[in-house]
């Protein structure tokens, strides 16, 4: 059940302010009746109005996580450790699209919709992600330059990338380094550094394409909007 302003300005027709304005006018009509009263919570079975005109209600759901540490992503484990999908208030069966490792933290986005996840995790789409990744020791310029072109890893060199120092922290001799990659192989971040010889103390995924973690802290959740999920569909 979800708040009718809120179910009005999602399926696209009206801001939330706008869905308010247009619920105390009279102009929402939930299941034929007319609706004033603000805050009355609707489900995707009722039939909604709005200006006469009838409200196709999206089943489709779209979450942006920050996932904390040892959170599992997937939508069940055997193990009964905590999962992605247990930290978002849904009924709906959503799932993550792409995997965090269990320690690392940062952004996933979460959906019921196939055809997005499908689309965002093809091959030939290079959505870029970032991270922020904490290595032991110093991280030299030769192997940034090594891990952008590509290296071989499991027998297939890596796409072109980003690996870049962003500061060296002496008290605990570690590195701080931003990472854009655009594949999405198991362990990817890791095996690339470890293929090097670094050790990754600490990963931050802090970019899906153009999405952010702003507004966030670690646990919390939002909805996309409509015009992101758009966005996310039109990335090639
Ligand atoms: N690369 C990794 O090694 N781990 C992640 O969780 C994500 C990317």
């Amino acid at each position: 059940m979800e708040r009718l302003q809120k179910v009005i300005s999602e399926c696209g027709v009206a801001s939330r302010r706008k869905a308010e304005e247009l619920i105390k006018d009279g102009k929402v009509k939930v299941n034929g009746k007319v609706v004033r009263e603000m805050g009355i919570k609707v489900s995707s079975e009722d039939y909604i109005e709005v200006n006469g005109k009838g409200l196709t209600q999206s089943t489709k759901k779209y979450y942006l996580l920050y996932k904390p540490r040892e959170v599992i992503s997937s939508a069940s484990d055997d193990k009964g450790r905590k999962t992605v999908v247990d930290l978002i208030k849904t009924n709906d069966r959503i799932y993550p699209i792409g995997r965090l490792d269990y320690d690392t933290t940062g952004i996933i986005l979460l959906t019921n919709d196939g055809e997005l996840s499908n689309h965002l995790t093809h091959p030939s789409h290079n959505i870029e992600k970032e991270y922020l990744a904490k290595v032991k020791g110093f991280f030299k310029k030769e192997d940034a330059i090594s891990l952008s072109n590509g290296i071989i890893l499991e027998g297939k060199k890596t796409k072109p990338a980003l690996f870049k120092m962003d500061r060296y922290d002496k008290k605990t001799d570690s590195s701080y380094v931003k990472v854009v990659i655009t594949e999405g192989r198991n362990h990817q971040v890791k095996n690339m550094f470890k293929a090097l010889n670094y050790d990754v103390q600490k990963l931050k995924r802090e970019r899906y394409a153009f999405l952010d973690l702003s507004g966030l802290k670690s646990g919390e959740y939002r909805q996309l909007s409509i015009k992101e999920v758009k966005q996310l569909y039109s990335l090639k």
